[in-house]
């Protein structure tokens, strides 16, 4: 059983300064990047598009691992891959077929994830998860950082686990040092810390303290 992983999600950073962000995350020894990719119609929210990816992927080597909570992901893949995302992630609830756009992931040379919001069984995604490099199960409703962890996905980590023994588990939404150690307990193998890494001054003891947790 490898460590578990955490990633920082590139939401609540300082847009200003991607280049200081993402060397203070190196520092703080992250082995990967989280980015949320918000459309204002999947979620009531907006973030960012491929530009932005584009810019991590001129800064970092580090594997980018992309969240699309859009609408229509298929028509977009393409050009998150162009724009140097390692990993693409699409909802669930934002396709018809999610095995084919899965497919459709993979056949572009990118690793292929599934997310479900908080209220989506796993049921809906049971016949796609083969084609799946990675299930991310939303502990909150995707859209925002800083919200409360619910602990749902808990259980959906132990179901995907049943299911499917070689599948990477993300958890994704109000990870923190109070609920990291019960993603991993439950079979997370890769945890996004949002607010939980860009709230704290000093990113270096966020991650440490987190690893810590994550491993109690
Ligand atoms: C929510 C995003 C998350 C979010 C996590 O829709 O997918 O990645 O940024 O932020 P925290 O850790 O603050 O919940
Ligand atoms: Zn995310």
């Amino acid at each position: 059983e490898a460590a578990p992983v955490i990633l920082p999600s590139l939401l609540l950073c300082d847009f200003g300064n991607l280049e200081r962000e993402v060397e203070r995350l190196l520092a703080a020894g992250v082995q990967a990047l989280h980015l949320d990719v918000m459309d204002g119609i999947f979620v009531p929210n907006m973030t960012y598009g491929m530009p932005i990816v584009a810019a991590f992927r001129k800064l970092t080597d580090l594997p980018l691992d992309v969240h699309l909570m859009i609408e229509k992901p298929e028509q977009y893949i393409r050009q998150f891959q162009q724009a140097g995302a390692d990993v693409i992630t699409i909802h669930a609830e934002a396709v018809d077929d999610v095995a084919s756009t899965l497919r459709d992931i993979h056949s572009l040379g990118c690793g292929a994830g599934v997310a479900i919001n908080p209220d989506t069984p796993v049921d809906a995604i049971v016949d796609a998860l083969p084609e799946a490099d990675l299930a991310l199960m939303m502990s909150v409703n995707a859209g925002f950082g800083g919200q409360a962890f619910n602990p749902i996905a808990l259980d959906k980590i132990r179901e995907v686990r049943r299911l499917n023994s070689d599948v990477l588990i993300e958890i994704d939404g109000g990870v923190n040092l109070d609920t990291i150690g019960r993603c991993t307990e439950a079979g997370a193998d890769l945890l996004v810390v949002g607010s939980a890494i860009f709230g704290k001054p000093d990113y270096i003891t966020a991650v440490r303290d987190l690893n810590s947790a994550a491993v109690a």
